[in-house]
């Protein structure tokens, strides 16, 4: 959904706007650009293509001057052009913006704009800031753009510099995402913690209709009307290495290698003695938690699938009733929920504008939320009642993978703490549960360092245009997670099924060139009904691939290919099961010549709904 980066120093901020904006790439990478001032001249260079592309026509980082501003692009208002690529100026050339949001009443303004005589060199909505500003300017850009910002309907995180103002950097937020970092003798804005990391890890989320102006030594935080606000200063605890490819091709591959790490700091100090220490966090009283009855989960992608995981924990153990929902479906119905209903928020980036608003509609009506969140200090962790975060760190390839498996952890702590609560568990019980969940990391281990046969697999059927995945109770959420990285990174049509749905319509798919992808792993509910979904596929000459429990010495007689999958419960081989899926993407993408870590048309953060 963009992303903008901005700095003022005593450094040459180009390289510093450059690097960040490769860390924010994440966010859009259909076109990118740069502004600086260099002796009291704007100058602007952009063009369209992911950064390394430009930067081979453009020496972005060549460019002079201690101040600007930089955006990547995820077009929403005119197409991807050189000249709708951000930064965007006024008529005078004086003043340039970066935007990320949609600003809503555009049109009227920009016809408005163009009979006071204003020439409009974009077909995009932001250009009408930058003209707006104009208007407005007085010889005072941080009173110009608060101005102009009261005139604009839409969401913006926005980061403005003026030529005759050049010790000036001006930011404002409402509803995307805006962070200040704070430096010694430098200030930055950015849209996300890891386009500067490097430089502080000193961050003030910036709220909605607030506005801060940056010199290089200080700061100042104002609400819309110009009145000051003190804002708390938070602290990342993120290394900054976590943003780094540290000799990993891509993030994305990265990230799959980082799940046993950020299993182990998500569980770090929440396990006690066999107890389950999360009571403060959840920041809810014993009576609070004993009144809840019932749990609606809202998400979107991967982090619904993790909801959907949830669900099968929550109501197989904690015997508690749990409704998921999507969450932009949510707020657009009547939800029926109430003092006694429990809202869970899951969301990797804490910006998801979707999830924001399911929070926003469960909060209007009452109802307690608690968030499972990756980033601190996000948005949706802001705005609910309390959050259980996922030590997965950064996460920058836009396929979500570390942050998946790190949510389905918390989900089992929070079930298991619940079953304790609801005393659907006894102690004994919980115990044993969570010895099997502090084996993951190192069955995690096991599994990434034997991924031959997974590449195997996806160099012979990198070329097939259909996959289907498949699979049964806790396990069906895996397929639809598998299905998702396929078709997210490769651009292969990809479906997941519960398996025994399959004869309910996708069976007339199978043929001989249909890989069909079944998770597969034993357990005393439906494995032995999943071997007869596998006969199914194999009996119409579909390729059976097989996730299965190691030492399965049936399904290798049946499945074409068997990847196995170290022996847990069977609750738990859901968090297993997706990494060699999350393999096969990874593999099937990059042979394929694609880059997984900037698949086309996706941004990481979808901050507008
Ligand atoms: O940051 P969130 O977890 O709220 O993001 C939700 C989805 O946008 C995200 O999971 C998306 O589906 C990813 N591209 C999945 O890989």
């Amino acid at each position: 959904m963009c992303g903008i980066i901005g700095y003022i120093g005593n450094s040459k901020a180009a390289p510093i706007l450059i690097e960040g904006l490769k860390r924010l790439e994440y966010r859009g990478y259909d076109s990118a650009g740069i502004s600086t001032i260099d002796k009291n001249n704007i100058i602007v260079e952009k063009d369209i293509g992911k950064i390394n592309e430009i930067e081979n026509k453009i020496n972005f980082s060549g460019l002079d001057g201690n101040i600007g501003i930089s955006h990547c692009r995820w077009a929403t208002h005119g197409s991807v052009t050189k000249e709708n690529a951000h930064p965007h100026l006024d008529c005078s050339g004086n003043i340039s913006i970066v935007h990320n949001g949609i600003i809503e009443n555009f049109s009227e303004l920009k016809q408005k704009l163009i009979k006071n005589g204003h020439k409009f060199s974009s077909s995009t909505d932001t250009e009408v800031i930058a003209h707006l500003i104009e208007d407005n300017y007085n010889g005072d850009i941080e009173k110009a753009t608060r101005n102009a910002l009261k005139q604009i309907e839409g969401s913006y995180a926005l980061g403005v510099i003026c030529s005759k103002e050049p010790d000036k950097l001006i930011a404002a937020r409402n509803e995307s995402p805006l962070i200040l970092g704070l430096g010694k003798d430098e200030n930055f804005i950015a849209s996300d913690v890891p386009a500067i990391l490097k430089y502080t890890n000193k961050v003030i989320y910036l709220e909605n209709n607030e506005m801060a102006v940056l010199t290089k030594n200080n700061y100042l935080i104002k609400d819309i009307n110009g009145n000051k606000i003190n804002k708390k200063i938070v602290e990342i605890d993120w290394d900054s290495e976590l943003a780094e490819k540290s000799g990993y091709e891509h993030f994305m591959l990265k990230e799959i290698h980082e799940q046993p790490r950020a299993i182990t700091e998500t569980l770090n100090g929440r396990i006690e003695n066999g107890n389950i220490n999360i009571k403060e966090e959840l920041n809810l009283s014993n009576e609070e938690l004993q009144k809840i009855s019932r749990i609606v989960i809202v998400a979107c992608g991967t982090s619904w699938h993790a909801a959907l995981v949830g669900e099968f924990m929550l109501e197989e153990l904690a015997k508690i009733p749990v409704e998921i929902e999507y969450a932009s479906e949510f707020r657009y119905r009547n939800p029926v929920i109430n003092e006694n209903t429990l809202v869970i928020a899951i969301s990797q980036s804490g910006e998801t504008a979707d999830t924001l608003s399911a929070i926003r509609e469960a909060k209007k009506r009452n109802t307690k939320v608690v968030s499972i969140v990756n980033v601190k200090g996000s948005s949706i962790s802001r705005e609910s009642d309390s959050v259980l975060y996922t030590y997965a760190g950064p996460e920058i390839g836009v396929a979500s993978t570390k942050a998946f498996t790190a949510q389905l952890v918390v989900l089992y702590l929070f079930t298991l703490f619940m079953s304790g609560l609801k005393k659907s568990l006894d102690d004994e019980k919980i115990k044993e549960l969570l010895e099997k969940l502090r084996k993951l990391p190192l069955q995690m281990e096991t599994l990434l360092n034997d991924n031959k046969e997974i590449k195997r697999i996806s160099d012979i059927y990198k070329d097939k245009h259909n996959a289907l995945f498949l699979g049964r109770g806790v396990n069906f959420p895996i397929a639809l997670e598998g299905a998702l990285k396929l078709k997210e990174v490769s651009y292969i049509h990809a479906e997941g099924y519960p398996a025994a749905e399959m004869k309910h319509g996708p069976i007339a798919l199978i043929d001989k060139n249909m890989p069909v992808v079944f998770i597969a792993t034993k357990d005393i509910y439906t494995y032995k009904k999943v071997l007869g979904n596998i006969q199914e596929i194999k009996a119409r000459d579909g390729i059976v691939i097989a996730i299965a429990t190691e030492g399965d010495e049936e399904i290798k007689k049946i499945a074409d290919y068997v990847i196995e999958i170290p022996k847990t419960l069977y609750i738990l081989s859901s968090i297993l099961a997706v990494i060699p899926l999350q393999l096969l993407a990874y593999y099937v993408a990059t042979d394929r010549n694609l880059d997984p870590d900037k698949p086309r048309n996706l941004s990481k953060s979808v901050t507008v709904e």
